[in-house]
């Protein structure tokens, strides 16, 4: 997509083919372009199917009444923020009393139109012409566009003072897929410092896995994750130095750290709790340890294990059933014994790749049975778990 063929979108007839070829399945595309094609131009109509389908994409991040609405570009939706964790941040700006943000960054607008949603005036930026413009159309789409002015400009050019708080989302995409160290972001991690220190409140969105030791002692760390899957780590400024914190959406429940120090490993219990990814990033094991009464299965792996079914938010139970030293022909030998035709494969310290695993020792079904197999270590050996999910 280009800027012409984007503007082309906006016009009426590009308005109207949108509506037309809204949920299109991909399947009909073909047909349904060849149609349209005799009474547009071909170059608008595909640019309205592409569209379609980016709005089908971007409804795994927003909401669909919001994602039918909206516009994207490729990189837009891959990079921008899912609605449940802008949304969250959103709040946690408005807690602070923060009224005005400087979104540097802004993408096709994920983060800003939440901002603007909590009722908060936004000045986005973004220098990308045609992202900036996306932006723009985003706003307007959602009846957003009185809080939120797109400026299309390099961030490291534009003053922020008289913002309650800058917001940074760099892009961590470079020419070959995704960049890892923080000073290759775009603007460079330490540029984000730098503007968050002169800025009252400052949120900066980072990778999961950037090192602690890169997290400076002003900021509070916060991991998030949602649904279980974990997806940024935020370094706060203006709010509580030093905290780091593990936050599970959508339920929003937030584990504080207290700097334990690592749990004990101890004989295997009844219990085996698989803590959310969010807690192990921001490496808050220990606190939900505490939480059950356990300890560790092994000093270097992420599972606790408890003699109690303790309700914590922050880890998976599972019930165990049987410890054995990992072996393909005894697991096999296993599951044909109980008549498992379900078998779930968890793996942390283990090189086994599930899906070769599964192949090999669950062929087809032998009954109706689940089993729940950890692949893990236990005082450094490789071991398997064998249990069920206890809720
Ligand atoms: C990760 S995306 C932002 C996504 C956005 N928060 C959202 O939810 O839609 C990063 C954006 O930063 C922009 N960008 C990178 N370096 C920039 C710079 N120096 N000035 C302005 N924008 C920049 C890129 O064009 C890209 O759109």
């Amino acid at each position: 997509m280009n800027d012409a063929s984007f503007a082309a979108l906006l016009t009426a007839e590009g308005r109207a083919l949108l509506d037309e070829v809204r949920g299109t399945d991909p399947a009909r595309e073909l047909a349904v372009a060849t149609r349209l094609r005799r009474t547009h131009p071909a170059e608008l109509v595909s640019a309205a199917l592409a569209q379609a389908r980016l709005r089908q994409r971007a409804a795994a991040k927003f909401p669909a009444a919001d994602a039918e609405r909206m516009f994207f570009t490729p990189n837009g939706v891959e990079q921008s923020t899912r609605t449940t964790v802008a949304e969250y941040r959103a709040r946690r700006l408005r807690a602070l009393g923060v009224t005005s943000v400087a979104d540097l960054c802004c993408g096709i607008g994920g983060d800003a139109l939440a901002l603007a949603r909590a009722g908060i005036r936004v000045l986005a930026v973004d220098r990308d012409p045609l992202t900036a413009t996306v932006a723009r159309a985003n706003a307007e789409a959602l009846g957003l566009d009185g809080l939120i002015e797109v400026r299309e400009a390099d961030v490291t050019e534009v003053d922020t003072s008289g913002y309650d708080a800058v917001f940074v989302d760099p892009a961590r995409r470079g020419g070959r897929g995704r960049v890892f160290d923080p000073e290759a972001y775009s603007p460079p991690l330490s540029w984000a410092l730098t503007a968050a220190r002169g800025a009252p409140h400052a949120a900066l969105k980072v990778a999961p896995g950037i090192p602690h030791e890169a997290v400076p002692d002003e900021a509070e760390a916060e991991w998030i994750s949602d649904g279980g899957d974990v997806k940024e780590a935020v370094l706060w400024f203006g709010t509580e130095p030093g905290l780091v914190r593990s936050t599970l959406l959508p339920d929003g429940h937030t584990l504080r750290g207290r700097g334990l120090p690592d749990p004990p490993v101890r004989p295997l219990g009844r219990y085996l709790y698989e803590p959310d990814g969010a807690v192990v990033r921001a490496h808050l094991v220990a606190e939900v340890a505490e939480e059950v009464g356990g300890g560790l299965i092994d000093a270097t792996i992420a599972y606790v294990t408890a003699d109690a079914p303790l309700p914590t938010p922050y880890a998976t139970r599972y019930e165990i059933t049987d410890q054995l030293p990992f072996s393909v022909k005894r697991l096999k030998a296993l599951l044909r014994e109980r008549e498992v035709g379900v078998l779930t494969v968890k793996k942390r310290g283990s090189a086994v790749e599930p899906e070769e695993l599964r192949r090999k020792v669950l062929p087809k079904p032998y009954g109706r049975a689940a089993v729940t197999v950890f692949l893990t270590r236990r005082q450094g050996a490789p071991v398997m778990l064998l249990g069920h999910p206890a809720p």
